[in-house]
């Protein structure tokens, strides 16, 4: 039986561009699978990943971006850009990779994190305490509002944080 293999915590990352995300997604075109959705997408600003065998094996960023929900206006670490080394999926590395961002995320003072993800992934975020979004988000685009084609679902960063009803308009690009 193989050892089960250790991972470190995710550390923060000074560089992260599309060379990076070529490189851990083994040369794939478009690792996300968001190609065909058309639309706009904004980068992350902070990056975190695990690294192993001196590489970067897992990716997770995040953008503070403001929300408008329920009369409400507030920020949250908009996460995305989750990536694993496609040899080493299914160990964890996604939950470490993600951790670390939200860790960060919550030392800033965030209480909220949102994202976006096809619905075959919602089981995955759902499992590391993600709750999903009943309708679609509204999201600017460079021609105006739009929903975002995907499903939102959100996290709270410290206890009894809710998120409140009603429709939510992302007062940015999605990430
Ligand atoms: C999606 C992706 C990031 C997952 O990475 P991974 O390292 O295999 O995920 P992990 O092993 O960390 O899994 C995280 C948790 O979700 C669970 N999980 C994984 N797939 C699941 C599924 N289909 N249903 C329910 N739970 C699932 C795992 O068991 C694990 O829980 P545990 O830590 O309690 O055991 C990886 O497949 C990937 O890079 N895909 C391509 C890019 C992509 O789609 N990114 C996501 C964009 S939203």
């Amino acid at each position: 039986m193989d050892d089960v293999e250790q991972f470190a915590a995710a550390t923060e990352l000074a560089e992260w561009g599309p060379a990076e995300i070529r490189a851990l997604a083994g040369g794939a075109d478009d690792p996300f699978g968001t190609g065909p959705l058309g639309g706009t997408w904004r980068p992350k600003d902070r990056h975190f990943g695990v690294r192993h065998e001196g590489r970067v094996v897992a990716h997770a960023g995040f953008v503070v971006v403001p929300v408008e929900v329920g009369g409400q206006r507030f920020e949250v670490a908009g996460l995305g850009g989750v990536l694993v080394d496609p040899a080493l999926r299914g160990r964890g590395l996604a939950r470490i990779a993600v951790t670390g961002a939200l860790n960060a995320a919550r030392a800033d003072g965030l209480d909220r994190a949102l994202l976006f993800c096809f619905p075959d992934r919602s089981p995955l975020y759902a499992r590391l305490g993600w709750h999903a979004l009943p309708e679609a988000v509204t999201a600017d685009q460079p021609d105006g509002p739009a929903p975002v084609p995907l499903g939102a679902m959100w996290k709270p960063l410290s206890p009894g944080v809710a998120w409140p009803a009603g429709p939510v308009r992302l007062r940015s690009l999605p990430m």
